[in-house]
């Protein structure tokens, strides 16, 4: 008898079941399957990656499940750069690009393969397939990642093998069994992260494809949304987080981040998660959501609701700031401009707001100068979105902050204001109100496409959109 599993209730395996279980399996390898639409582009951004790295060996993984409790697991979600340079998902996987004497590199792919059915592990074990589901055999994975792809049970001894024979780089804190098995410098192996966000930077054509539909799946999660405002007032913000988590269950992988369902004062806490708060009308429901494509890009939205249906004076004073706010920030992305210029001219016209309402002392530009609208705006105008909600974080300033905007980019424009409810400074009816107005922005060859501007956003087509949904 084989070990038993603590706790469980069979006592062990016996000789005749596991000879039982080991028999009379057909044959079930797929020769229907077609190369991935993705696998030309990521084709084409290895090729990218090899030139920066001539001689140089580079290891890219996927990562592996992570424990909940016992023999429970979180979702598993890749590595972005590894997506990104495979267009595959799986788990436990890692690219490997291997220097040529020409200065290029050979890619192959290290896989899971299928679990052999010539011991108890394929039936028995609760990451095995018959538990998880089907995994691709090495031929299946070579056929739809157009790649090359070896058994990753062997990866780190061939990887200790090859070690010495050229210089290595690995995406740090991803694998820790791959990272054990080669010996690397952290400077040089956070360049490589470096170079995979850089190279994130500019989407091509079949990236801006899925933005386009994790923005229009995000649409209509929105849509889904506001109509079951009444029933989030009846019970609570759980109502509008589960609402958007159907829409993006069904139609992508996932959210791309934690729904962000913020009502009254929740909404002057910038990640606010928990939503288990109460909807109350005549307060405000800030909602920053995104679907996650089931290829694993992810838009990143957010629209700030009268719940009641309209907005009152102060909450509309609040909200037409940001809305110019973001006007003018927009009005400024196109190729060329600096990256930080919609950050400036968002800040600037909020900065200017405060001084007027008396918030922060003035003249507008010295308080903008000095950063004294921070109090109340408190983060940064937006961020680069792709396959993570702040895609290319690993970026150097110089190509990122401090760069240029080129066409290809998509990145988030959305500035707020958030008065926090024990906030002295701002008068009693203003404490607690928070409004962000979020967008998508692909920056195109003679300025910007805004891929959210489905979505109402002054608060005359806000209030509009809420007096159609009530019927
Ligand atoms: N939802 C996170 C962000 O807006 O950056
Ligand atoms: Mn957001
Ligand atoms: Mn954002």
């Amino acid at each position: 008898m084989a070990k038993a599993r603590k706790n469980g209730l069979y006592t062990g395996i016996s000789e005749e079941l596991s000879a039982l279980m080991r028999t009379g399996w057909a044959d079930t390898e797929r020769h229907d399957l077609t190369p991935d639409p993705q696998a030309p582009y990521a084709a084409r951004r290895r090729a990218a990656l090899s030139a920066r790295f001539p001689g140089e060996r580079l290891v890219i993984p996927s990562g592996n499940l992570k424990a909940r409790s016992n023999d429970d697991t979180y979702p598993f979600r890749p590595y972005s750069g590894y997506v990104h340079m495979t267009g595959d998902q799986a788990r436990d996987g890692a690219l490997v690009l291997e220097p040529r004497a020409d200065g290029g590199h050979d890619a192959y792919c290290y896989q899971l393969p299928r679990d052999a059915r010539d011991n108890d592990e394929f039936w028995s074990g609760y990451t095995a397939e018959l538990w998880m589901g089907r995994r691709h055999s090495l031929a299946e994975a070579e056929t739809v990642l157009g790649l090359p792809c070896r058994d990753v049970r062997t990866a780190a001894a061939d990887l200790a093998a090859a070690a010495g024979t050229v210089p290595t780089r690995i995406v740090r804190g991803v694998d820790p069994a791959l990272e054990a098995a080669v010996t690397t410098d952290e400077d040089r192996d956070d360049e490589l992260e470096e170079v995979l966000s850089e190279l994130r930077l500019i989407k091509d054509e079949w990236e801006i494809g899925e933005m386009r539909r994790a923005v229009d799946s995000t649409v209509r999660g929105f849509t889904d949304a506001v109509g079951e405002l009444s029933r989030a007032v009846e019970t609570s913000e759980r109502w509008i987080d589960g609402t958007f988590y159907r829409r993006a269950r069904l139609e992508g992988n996932s959210v791309g981040y934690g729904s962000i369902c913020a009502a009254g004062d929740h909404a002057t806490i910038m990640h606010w998660t928990t939503n288990d708060g109460p909807v109350r009308p005549g307060e405000l429901l800030l909602f920053d959501a995104g679907v996650e494509t089931t290829t694993l890009y992810t838009a990143d939205v957010t629209r700030t609701l009268p719940i009641s249906g309209t907005f009152s004076d102060v909450q509309r004073r609040v909200y037409d700031a940001v809305y110019e706010a973001q006007e003018a920030g927009m009005a400024t992305v196109k190729p060329g401009a600096a990256y930080r210029d919609f950050h400036e001219a968002a800040q600037r016209h909020l900065a200017a707001r405060l001084v007027e309402w008396g918030f922060i002392e003035g003249p507008a530009e010295r308080a903008y100068e000095l950063g004294l609208q921070r109090r109340f705006t408190m983060a940064g105008t937006g961020h680069m979105l792709g396959l993570d909600v702040h895609d290319c974080a690993h970026a150097r300033n110089e190509e990122y902050v401090d760069g240029v905007l080129e066409p290809g980019m998509v990145l988030t424009v959305e500035p707020g204001l958030y008065f926090q409810p024990d906030d002295l400074t701002v008068p009693e009816e203003w404490r607690g109100i928070g409004v962000r107005i979020e967008d998508d922005l692909l920056v195109t060859e003679d300025g910007h496409e805004n891929l959210s501007a489905a979505l109402p956003r002054s608060s005359a087509e806000v209030e509009a959109w809420m007096a159609r949904v009530a019927g």
